[in-house]
């Protein structure tokens, strides 16, 4: 369920609620791909960096552990110890980011394993029941997600398909959540906009896919080769149709000057691996700009990563230690970086929410938009 709070020009503040709780909007979702963060953050660790979401990927649980042990073991929120909202990808972006060999049927996805090269078929039924046997609070619709650009012709057969994929998933969910042994039973759908960057599909499909009445619609299929500009346009073009009264997602977006620019265009919810991908390569953000602390110039600095931050790490650590530990090469120097980024995410969308509530997000806005992007 949403509840809109607040809007400011086109950007909103607003509370969701689903079983495990109730998430503070707008939102970025912390991936755990496999059930863990990358960088060696844990369920406990969540807590302490600020996570009101927790985002894991269907195609990897399926491979491993598989899913059917997950749903025997009570679901992903009690393996992995994490009682907050979990969203679930439903494998249609990693399908076709990290499979080989893929077919694309009517039916679905024919694909070979990237762990060990097995065959594989998924489509949205099997999209499904590995998300319900998961158990996750949100399960996204089964999508084919097109690298940008693509052929007109191409990308309108596409969106045929990926609608009718939807049809089949909304079925399913609803077939699912009502079996005696389901992990969780309020599992809710949600629908994924394609079209490539061709405004007239995107609107098209956008339409469609509201009619089918699902809780929440995210943006598929953007920061996929389009330059920065074309991503802000087509959110532009659909936003109008995106029902005003349910969620919205922007997947795998992104910077936090995206992040700020999709909030002002409507976007609730945001999900990106960027954060804990740039701090395990020592890129760390800061209020001022963001940071290599490989460079030369932090091995005698004992100030934090940022003085302006408050996270765990940065309370008690200094630059000059943090650089020691990535040309060690101590596992050390992931964990406490991936767990500053994010923390500084999370507390990136704090800030959002506190200037909507205040009604200064368009302050805010023009103050950090491009001062966070910039290297400093
Ligand atoms: N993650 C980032 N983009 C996409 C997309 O288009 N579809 C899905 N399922 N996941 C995504
Ligand atoms: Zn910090």
């Amino acid at each position: 369920m949403f509840q809109l709070l607040k809007t400011e020009g086109k950007a909103r503040r607003g509370v969701f609620t689903c079983a495990h709780g109730t998430v503070q909007t707008p939102v970025f979702m912390n991936v755990g791909t496999q059930g863990a963060i990358k960088g060696a953050l844990s369920a406990a660790d969540l807590k302490a960096i600020g996570c009101q979401v927790e985002l894991s990927n269907t195609y990897h649980l399926h491979l491993r552990p598989g899913d059917r042990l997950v749903h025997d073991l009570g679901g992903l929120h009690r393996f992995m110890t994490w009682d907050g909202p979990i969203l679930t990808d439903s494998g249609g972006f990693q399908v076709f980011s990290l499979a080989s060999l893929r077919r694309i049927k009517e039916e679905g996805v024919y694909f070979a394993s990237h762990i060990d090269g097995h065959k594989i078929f998924m489509g949205p039924e099997e999209s499904m029941q590995i998300q319900s046997n998961l158990g996750s609070d949100i399960c996204m619709a089964f999508d084919e997600c097109i690298e940008n650009p693509a052929p007109y012709d191409y990308v309108a057969r596409s969106v045929d398909r990926t609608y009718r994929w939807l049809v089949r998933c909304k079925a399913e969910n609803a077939r699912l959540n009502a079996l005696p042994d389901t992990v969780n039973p309020q599992q809710m759908l949600w629908g994924i906009n394609q079209g490539g960057t061709y405004a007239d599909l995107r609107i098209r499909h956008m339409q469609q896919i509201a009619e089918l009445d699902l809780p929440g619609y995210a943006i598929g299929g953007l920061a996929v080769g389009e330059s920065t500009q074309t991503m802000y346009d087509i959110i532009d073009a659909v936003e109008p149709y995106m029902p005003k009264d349910k969620t919205r997602y922007l997947m795998g977006v992104g910077t936090p000057s995206n992040i700020i620019e999709g909030v002002a265009r409507g976007v609730d919810f945001f999900d990106c691996v960027m954060p804990a991908r740039n701090a395990r390569h020592a890129k760390l953000f800061t209020w001022e700009g963001a940071i290599n602390l490989k460079n030369a110039k932090y091995e005698r600095d004992m100030q934090p990563i940022d003085p302006a931050c408050d996270c765990p790490v940065c309370r008690r650590y200094s630059r000059a230690y943090l650089r020691h530990l990535f040309k060690a090469e101590e596992m050390l120097a992931m964990r406490l970086s991936v767990m500053h980024n994010l923390y500084f995410y999370n507390k990136l969308m704090e800030r959002i929410r506190q200037a909507l509530d205040e009604g200064r997000f368009e302050e805010f806005r023009r103050t950090y938009s491009e001062r966070l992007d910039r290297r400093i």
